[in-house]
């Protein structure tokens, strides 16, 4: 696809999502604050969704892996040991005259050359590191000074002795959470690509030092058996074998699984190969011993971790990119959302065939009742012409909609169920229309 078509498809997407409640820019009615992203009804559905799926693939359908929930600030100690006071940083580059900041890795080699500043044409200043954590004061006193988590991780570093001594669990075994990161990002871009707030999935897996290529193999099929469910289109990933000068401090081998995004092939989720570095700088620098003992063989040292990261809001971004589809329908230019069903914001919509046929009216609000028992994310509606609601419905990637129309009341208590992405219509008894939603939606 040419460049600007794939611009083109990025600002339909964001502006799909601005129009039909799923995304806003974060704390709209002041201006906007850059790098941060507000979800409305449909996004915060979708959101939920994608996180609810991920806790069961990588949680609750699994044997060893405990789900956990740290907080998003933790004392400067924590990140002096993790090394992201020193290390956490991106090159930064300073216009003399305009102030603007670009990360000095993105900036085009034309601008670096001429220092030239790509917005006003002033003075490039120089090359510096700029660190991306956010460091907060914490209560009256000033020597108190905490961060907010720049990853997730730290939290289940932190955790690993409560749990051995309360769970008891044997190697291996993971640490799971989900949950907010922040990064002073320097120049957020790309709508939920590059944000200065975003959730994390991630979990830590603790194994002896011998056995991580092993894992490593294990949680790479694992991912992309959930990049498929999820609904990212699995022919636009890539996995890239990161440099050792480009990884992160604390990994010997990292694999990024990157996307063809619009604006470019870029990095979606990340699965490094910690060693025992962070355990190994936890326990150094709180003086606890953060060694596991195995009873088998009596051998106490500090487990080695394979790590694997997934951002929600690249997920989120993947999935809208791999769903959205412009096709025509009965003659006419329609745009759908292809979410698989367990993910998308509303699973079924009930409507009457006509507003102002009450016995319809009716029928379909009790059909409704029945089915929102079941579904939960129901919607009704009766507003405007069947085509332009079975529209609507489709712009948010609804997978069926229900009709009640005379047949319903006068024939036979059947209903037609159109599905989203053929536009075809099955007749479907109401004595078994929960059924089979339910093996669709599953
Ligand atoms: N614990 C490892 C870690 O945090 P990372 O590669 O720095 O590794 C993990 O980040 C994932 O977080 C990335 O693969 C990406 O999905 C997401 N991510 C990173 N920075 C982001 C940002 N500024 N905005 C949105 N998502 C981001």
């Amino acid at each position: 696809m040419a460049k600007e078509n794939k611009n083109e498809l990025m600002e339909k997407i964001v502006s799909l999502c601005k129009r039909r409640g799923f995304v806003f820019q974060g704390s709209d009615i002041y201006g906007g604050l850059a790098g941060t992203w507000d979800y409305g009804p449909y996004g915060a559905e979708l959101a939920q969704n994608i996180k609810d799926l991920w806790w069961n693939h990588f949680v609750r359908e699994q044997e060893n892996i405990f789900g956990i929930s740290t907080p998003t600030i933790m004392p400067e100690s924590v990140w002096r040991a993790s090394g992201h006071l020193s290390g956490f940083t991106d090159p930064m580059i300073e216009c003399k005259k305009c102030h603007h900041r670009f990360r000095a890795d993105h900036l085009d080699k034309k601008y670096l050359d001429s220092k030239k500043c790509p917005d006003c044409g002033g003075e490039l200043g120089e090359e510096k590191a700029f660190n991306l954590m956010f460091p907060l004061n914490m209560g009256s006193s000033s020597d108190s000074v905490a961060y907010l988590r720049g990853e997730i991780a730290p939290g289940m570093f932190v955790n690993f002795k409560n749990i051995l001594d309360t769970i008891r669990p044997n190697l291996p075994f993971g640490l799971a959470q989900i949950g907010k990161a922040y990064r002073n990002e320097i120049a957020p871009r790309d709508f939920l690509f590059r944000v200065r707030e975003f959730d994390l999935m991630e979990f830590e897996f603790f194994l002896k030092e011998g056995d991580w290529e092993k894992y490593f193999e294990f949680w790479r099929g694992e991912m992309w058996r959930w990049i498929e469910r999820v609904g990212i289109n699995k022919e636009k990933v890539f996995e890239l074998e990161v440099s050792k000068e480009d990884r992160a401090h604390y990994s010997k081998r990292t694999i990024d699984f990157e996307f063809e995004w619009p604006f470019g092939r870029k990095e979606l989720y990340g699965l490094a190969y910690r060693t025992d570095y962070d355990l190994k700088k936890h326990s150094e620098s709180s003086g606890v011993d953060l060694s596991y003992s195995d009873d088998v063989t009596k051998e106490k040292f500090i487990p080695h971790v394979i790590e694997p990261s997934m951002g929600h809001g690249r997920t989120m971004l993947a999935v809208l990119v791999s769903s959205y589809v412009e096709d025509e329908m009965n003659g006419e230019k329609r745009v759908y959302l292809k979410f698989p069903p367990k993910i998308a914001p509303i699973k079924v919509a009930v409507f009457p065939l006509l507003k102002n046929r009450e016995e319809l009216v009716e029928k379909s609000k009790e059909v409704y009742k029945i089915l929102k028992k079941e579904f939960s994310s129901v919607e009704f509606d009766d507003n405007g012409n069947i085509g332009k609601r079975y529209r609507r419905q489709d712009e948010i990637g609804t997978p069926f909609c229900v009709t009640i129309d005379f047949e319903t009341i006068e024939k036979d208590n059947t209903v037609t169920v159109r599905d989203r992405d053929s536009g075809n219509q099955n007749r479907v008894s109401l004595d078994e229309i929960v059924v089979y939603l339910k093996e669709k939606i599953k």
